[in-house]
């Protein structure tokens, strides 16, 4: 799909499909200031529909001319309200309104109230991210036809600078939500490694995938201990981005690849929707979605690491026992008092290795807790960091790329909750402030003078149904975030 600016008038687009935003109360007004030459039908149906232009209200006509086939009216609500995460909903509405046709999609949006390099980027991706269906499993996929071409109609010039950001984050975004939603007998260990590596070629990245006896080498006692349950070996990725000149940051991003969590033998039962847990890999898949971008968009003095442990959380004869001490890559012992906290146990290690190659700072992304979704929801994702400055980019980048996200605390004193009787740590506390304990294990392995943050999306990952620019499913979040976030430290 191209997104490009057009420099037509309304009144002489010559698309398929033309979408106009409608402030509430305005709608016969801005109808005949827009000239369009079906004016007297428009206002005919229009009353017919009893359309109010409110935030998130549609309505579609199809034009008895022949050119645009189909025009959708999107509300926009009160022009003093409208923020561009508004923008960014009503593009995805109406795209999604636009589905089952094809040809040229057109777009007209009060684009004078925004930065036009802003809206540009907020609709063009929304409209693209909407626009997404996921038929690699289907046989027969019933038709899903949509827009080749995406114009922006109206808009200044000066936006055309950031088009060519639009397709290679969403792609980032795409590849994510395809690893995220493919089958945990599909994507295993070895397949998110083949498909990181092959990134890595595609987009001249470095590569590095340990196999477990390079893993066994670097004392990750941790990591494996999850991995022992299952069949499959498990496989620790790095993918490295270098910019060729002089290198200013250097960033390091680390998911949680767990590419099926049973629980273990504290095996999920219940409403903990084992089946769901294909998607506890959520937190790799954007951080080699977000390598993808990265590759493509190439910032300058930007050193990248892409950092994953992935393995499946599994019980055979040889899994963890509940009870199980193991120990860490940086020597701490950990007592595995519930072996479904897993992730945590490969991030510690994937953490220690991250701090040895001495970044200015660390994210990881991580499917972590239940109760971080029963905090936030599953629109937005919990961040956790000592870091002011830190917290502060982060919370930029998201707000920037529409992604939600909040700041919870590390509660120092909630250390208690994690102290074992017989190692240094157990890896579970207890149910209360569960996201927060998670959070300060975490803590544990990472070198206290190295910025570095959490970012649970364990609601984030999956979108029940339709919402904004997410279709229901694997939605890639976190992508758009750390892309924006290295992309601005490249240019501090
Ligand atoms: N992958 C889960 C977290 C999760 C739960 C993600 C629900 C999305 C939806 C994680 O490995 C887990 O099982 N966490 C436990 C931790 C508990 C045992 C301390 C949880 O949240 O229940
Ligand atoms: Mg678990
Ligand atoms: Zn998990």
């Amino acid at each position: 799909m191209e997104i490009t600016l057009s420099s037509a008038g309304l009144k002489d687009w010559d698309g398929s499909v033309l979408i106009i935003g409608i402030f509430e109360g305005e709608l016969e007004k801005q109808i005949q200031s827009f000239a369009l030459p079906y004016k007297s039908y428009l206002n005919h149906r229009i009353k017919e529909q009893n359309f109010n232009a409110k935030v998130g209200e549609i309505t579609c006509f199809d034009l008895p001319e022949n050119s645009p086939r189909k025009l959708i009216l999107v509300g926009l609500g009160e022009a003093k309200d409208l923020l561009i995460n508004d923008l960014r909903n009503a593009a995805a509405l109406s795209a999604r309104a636009s589905v089952g046709n094809n040809g040229k999609l057109g777009i007209y949006f009060p684009w004078d109230l925004f930065e036009p390099e802003s809206a540009t980027k907020a609709v063009g991706e929304a409209i693209r991210l909407a626009l997404f269906k996921d038929l690699r499993f289907k046989s027969n996929p019933d038709p899903f036809l949509k827009a080749d071409v995406v114009e922006l109609i109206g808009i200044n010039k000066s936006a055309e600078k950031s088009l060519s950001t639009i397709s290679p984050i969403c792609s980032g975004v795409e590849l994510a939500r395809e690893l995220v939603g493919a089958p945990p007998n599909s994507i295993t260990p070895t397949t998110l490694a083949e498909a990181a590596v092959q990134i890595s070629k595609e987009y001249s990245l470095e590569a590095k995938v340990l196999n477990k006896e390079e893993c066994e080498a670097k004392g990750m006692g941790a990591y494996l201990a999850v991995a022992q349950g299952s069949d499959l070996e498990p496989k620790f990725i790095h993918l490295i981005y270098k910019t060729k000149g002089p290198i200013k940051r250097r960033l390091a991003m680390v998911g949680k690849g767990l590419t099926f969590d049973s629980g273990g033998y504290n095996l999920k039962v219940g409403a903990a929707q084992i089946d769901m847990m294909k998607f506890d890999m959520g937190g790799s898949a954007a951080v080699i979605g977000a390598a993808r971008a990265i590759a493509e968009l190439k910032p300058a003095n930007l050193e990248a690491h892409f950092i994953v442990a992935a393995c499946e959380n599994m019980i055979n004869g040889s899994a963890v026992h509940p009870g199980d001490i193991v120990k860490a890559s940086n020597g701490k012992t950990i007592e595995i008092n519930n072996t479904d906290a897993e992730g945590r146990l490969t991030l510690a290690d994937a953490l220690v290795y991250a701090c040895a190659l001495e970044p200015d700072a660390i994210v990881d992304l991580a499917t972590l807790t239940g109760a971080c979704v029963i905090a936030l929801g599953d629109e937005i994702a919990g961040l956790w960091t000592e870091n002011d400055q830190l917290a502060a980019e982060l919370i930029n980048a998201a707000n920037d790329s529409g992604e939600g996200i909040w700041r919870m605390p590390l509660q120092r004193s909630y250390k208690e909750g994690l102290k074992s009787m017989l190692a240094d740590i157990k890896n579970t506390g207890p149910r209360a402030g569960g996201s927060i304990t998670a959070g300060l294990f975490l803590q544990e392995f990472v070198q206290k003078s190295i910025p570095w943050a959490h970012i649970d999306i364990a609601g984030t990952v999956w979108a029940e149904k339709d919402r904004g620019l997410d279709p229901a499913g694997a939605t890639g979040y976190g992508v758009r975030t750390l892309v924006k976030w290295a992309c601005d430290q490249a240019n501090k």
